[in-house]
C-alpha cells in the first residue's frame, strides 16, 4: 500500500498573506479532508520558515530547486542544507521550467538529486516531453533518459519521489487521457524496478500538469499514479484540498 502524495507548487507566487492558504490547509488535513494522502506545499524560498508555522506539523514543506553544493561563493543561491534547516523535507529538482529557463540538463539535475540526499531531503524529481517530442513520438524515449541521466545510484522508495510532467500540460489546461498517463506511468515504474529492484514498486509517482478539483479523481484513479504535482490550483487552499480529497475514504 503506498501511502499517496499530494504536493503544492507555489512558483515564484506567494506574499506573507498567502501564508492563510498554508494555515487552511493544515485546518483541512487535520479535520480529516484529505484522507490518508501526505500533503506537501512547495512554497517560494522566502516563505518557507514561516510556512513551516502554519503548517503546524501536518503539511510537509518543500524547496522548488536547490544547488548542488552545500555552500560557498554562488550568490543567489540556496543549498538542500539550508531548505532542511527551515524545516523543509522535500525539495522539487528538474522542473521543466528550472530546465527550460536555467538551462539545467540531466547532469545538473544528478548532482542536485545527490545534494537533497545529502541533506536528507527526499527530492520529487519531474520528467516529461515536450509538445514536440510527443507529436513526433518520443514520449517514452524522453522520460526514459531523463529518469536514467537525473537519477543517481541509491534511489529507494525512502529517498524518491517521480513525477511525470507533460511540459504541454503544465499551466496549460490540457491533459493527456488518461490511457496515455497510465502508458507512461507504466513504463516509468517498470525501469524503476529494472533499475533498482522489486523495492522500487513502492516509489511513489506522481502526475503533474493541469491538475484541478474537475479531473482530480480521474486522474488519481490511474494505475501507478501516487499522487499528484499541482501547480496553479495549489495556490488555493479550497482548491488544493478538494483535489487530495480523491484520497478521503
Ligand atoms: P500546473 O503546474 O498544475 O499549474 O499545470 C504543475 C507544475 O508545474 O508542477
Amino acid at each position: 500500500m503506498i501511502r499517496p502524495l499530494v504536493a503544492g507548487n507555489w512558483k515564484m507566487n506567494g506574499l506573507k498573506a498567502s501564508l492563510g492558504e498554508v494555515l487552511a490547509v493544515a485546518e483541512g488535513v487535520a479535520s480529516g479532508a484529505t484522507g490518508d494522502a501526505e500533503m506537501a506545499i512547495f512554497p517560494p524560498a522566502t516563505l518557507l520558515y514561516a510556512a513551516t508555522v502554519a503548517a503546524k506539523g501536518v503539511v510537509a514543506l518543500g524547496g522548488q530547486d536547490c544547488a548542488a553544493d552545500a555552500d560557498g561563493a554562488h550568490t543567489g543561491d540556496i543549498s538542500a542544507e539550508m531548505l532542511a534547516d527551515l524545516g523543509a523535507s522535500f525539495v522539487i529538482l528538474g522542473h521543466s521550467e528550472r530546465r527550460a529557463d536555467h538551462g539545467e540538463t540531466n547532469e545538473i539535475v544528478n548532482a542536485k538529486v545527490k545534494a537533497a540526499w545529502r541533506a536528507g531531503l527526499t527530492p520529487i524529481l519531474c520528467i516529461g516531453e515536450t509538445q514536440e517530442e510527443r507529436d513526433g513520438g518520443q514520449t517514452l524515449d524522453v522520460v526514459g533518459w531523463q529518469l536514467r541521466d537525473s537519477l543517481p545510484e541509491g534511489a529507494s522508495a525512502a529517498n524518491l519521489v517521480i513525477a511525470y510532467e507533460p511540459v504541454w500540460a503544465i499551466g496549460t489546461g490540457l491533459t493527456p487521457t488518461v490511457e496515455d498517463v497510465a502508458e507512461v506511468h507504466a513504463v516509468i515504474r517498470q525501469s524503476l524496478v529494472d533499475r533498482l529492484g522489486e523495492g522500487a514498486a513502492a516509489i511513489r509517482i506522481l502526475y503533474g500538469g493541469s491538475v484541478k478539483p474537475s479531473n482530480a479523481a480521474e486522474l488519481l484513479a490511474v494505475p501507478n499514479v501516487n499522487g499528484a504535482l499541482v501547480g496553479g490550483a495549489s495556490l488555493n487552499a479550497v482548491d488544493f484540498l478538494s483535489i487530495a480529497g480523491v484520497y478521503k475514504a
